[in-house]
């Protein structure tokens, strides 16, 4: 696997790996690796030739009280990690080779960057999209893929790629889950033993909710419902818990489909999110 940190170098490595008509996916992540994105390279060596990764811990999608320094980091797990499922080359650039001095060109995300995780972390979706399309650019890959995990990121990407012509097919990867249904997360790091002990609750309540609202609970309530399920679990707040449709993301009171719950809840310090299909 190639290790390349320079931009003018990775587009001549893509460039060789497409040669002979080969056909290059790429997956975006944060580093910090776990199964969750491991499920996703090798999702991409299924749907391309090969999978190119990219680990870039990107500042402008953390907000000033986020946890952008101490975001877990550890290149050289990641790196082992990825070579043994047979990652052609990781991209792996510096904040200074992403965003130089004097970058001031930024995409902005409306209507579907508002809502859910939108309204709790201002500015974090135009982050991601801005960042995404410089990976886009940079990689220039023939197929990106991203998590269900991250249910409002991957409708946003799906809309971006469309609005702004990338030519680059987006596809969605079915959330990796520990064995007591707790999504997985670089994140779920920072939970102590009680706090992940409790934090299975979270994914349990939205199951709960799930299923009585496809078997014609009313919304609201069943949402009020799991919202309190988890706060007395031991969550210390609720950041939403909705029901939404799953293209779109519009808030829906009623259920029809295609819906998706979301959900954000803190414990501790920690944020977790989590969605589910319903019906
Ligand atoms: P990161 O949180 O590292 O996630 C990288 C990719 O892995 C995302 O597409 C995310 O949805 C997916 N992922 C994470 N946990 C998952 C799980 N349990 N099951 C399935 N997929 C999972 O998301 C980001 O990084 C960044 O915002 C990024 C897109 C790289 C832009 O900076």
């Amino acid at each position: 696997m190639q290790i390349i940190r320079d931009i003018a170098m990775l587009q001549r490595a893509v460039t060789a790996l497409k040669q002979g008509g080969k056909s290059v996916a790429l997956v975006p992540t944060m580093g910090s690796l776990h199964d969750g994105h491991v499920s996703l390279v090798r999702m991409a060596k299924r749907v391309a030739d090969h999978a190119v990764v990219s680990i870039f811990v990107n500042p402008t999608q953390f907000g000033p009280n986020e946890d952008f320094a101490a975001y877990p980091r550890d290149e050289a797990r990641d790196a082992a990690m990825l070579a043994q499922e047979g990652t052609s080359l990781l991209w792996a650039p510096d904040v200074a080779t992403v965003y130089p001095s004097g970058h001031s060109t930024h995409i902005e995300v409306s209507e579907l960057g508002a809502d859910y995780c939108g309204a709790a972390r201002p500015g974090h979706f135009d982050g991601v999209a801005t960042v995404v399309a410089k990976l886009f650019n940079q990689v220039r890959p023939d197929v990106a893929i991203f998590g269900e995990k991250d249910w409002q990121q991957l409708a946003i990407i799906r809309r971006m790629a469309r609005d702004l012509d990338f030519g680059i097919d987006i596809l969605g990867a079915p959330i990796a889950r520990d064995t007591d249904g707790l999504a997985l997360s670089s994140r779920n790091a920072y939970l102590s033993k009680d706090q992940r002990a409790a934090a299975t609750a979270f994914p349990a309540a939205l199951k709960a909710a799930a299923t009585a609202i496809a078997g014609g609970d009313e919304v609201n309530e069943t949402l009020a419902k799991a919202e309190a399920a988890i706060v007395k679990s031991g969550f210390d707040s609720v950041d939403y818990v909705a029901l939404a449709d799953a293209d779109s993301l519009e808030r829906l009171d009623a259920f029809r489909k295609p819906a998706r719950l979301l959900a954000a809840a803190r414990i501790g310090k920690t944020r977790l999110i989590d969605n589910l299909a319903v019906g």
